[in-house]
């Protein structure tokens, strides 16, 4: 496999798409970004420097201290991939609790957060050979990517697999229906901002999960990139 290609993978969240990506980069020797957590580094900045009014983002604070947010990637050998570093920490954790995550969409809608970010993912991009996950990446970030997916999965299924996720990492108690409410609000949140909306790019290939099995799932999307390289 010496021709070396761009992967996109969209789709709504918790369906596993940046477990396939990991995959994926590794079994290819790509590069894999991981533009959620960009996203979720940036909220998480906001919520630092206290950025909120009436428990909401406060918009016009967050893009007037845009240029302070520096983003960056660094391989960790022992994990296998590369962690987020928001001004020079790790924030790899951090990123991805439950406070962060309800705040996220709504700064993910701020589209001089989506020009910042775009610009930094076409550049981490520019030299192919990288597998990209996200909610915009076939349709404005790379339209011309080789290979586009776009996952789905019921989202019942979706919220379990982040609660059981969440439980065995988070500290402070979250229930299965606060899960599956941020999940679905999340949806909807990224389906209908006016810039860069989630949808299906018209050359992406979908993928529901709910059903398949990791190992499956895996080969399944191998094999599409076989037919490519
Ligand atoms: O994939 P994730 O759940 O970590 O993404 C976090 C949020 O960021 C999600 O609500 C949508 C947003 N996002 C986006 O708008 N565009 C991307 N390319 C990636 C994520």
């Amino acid at each position: 496999m010496k021709l070396k290609i761009t992967i996109a993978i969209d789709g709504f969240s918790s369906t596993g798409k940046s477990t396939v990506a990991k995959q994926l980069a590794k079994h290819l020797g790509y590069i894999y970004v991981d533009t959620g957590a960009m996203y979720r580094a940036v909220a998480l900045f906001a919520l630092q420097q206290n950025f909120l009014v009436n428990g909401e983002i406060n918009n016009h604070d967050l893009i007037e201290h845009l240029d302070d947010v520096i983003i960056d990637f660094k391989y960790n050998p022992q994990l296998g991939f590369s962690e987020v570093y928001l001004n020079r920490v790790n924030v790899e954790h951090k990123i991805r609790g439950m406070e962060v995550s309800s705040y996220v969409s709504k700064v993910a809608s701020i589209s001089e957060v989506r020009k910042k970010l775009v610009a930094l993912q076409q550049e981490l991009g520019k030299s192919k050979g990288v597998v990209m996950d996200g909610r915009d990446i076939g349709t404005v970030v790379f339209p011309n990517a080789e290979l586009k997916l776009f996952m789905t999965a019921d989202a019942e299924i979706r919220a379990k697999r982040r609660f059981d996720e969440l439980k065995s990492k988070e500290t402070i108690q979250v229930t299965y229906e606060e899960v599956y409410r941020n999940v679905v609000e999340r949806d909807r949140l990224d389906r209908t901002r006016a810039d860069s909306p989630l949808v299906k790019a018209n050359d992406a290939i979908e993928i529901d999960n709910s059903n398949l099995s990791r190992e499956d799932q895996f080969e399944k999307i191998l094999n599409l990139v076989k037919k490519i390289v």
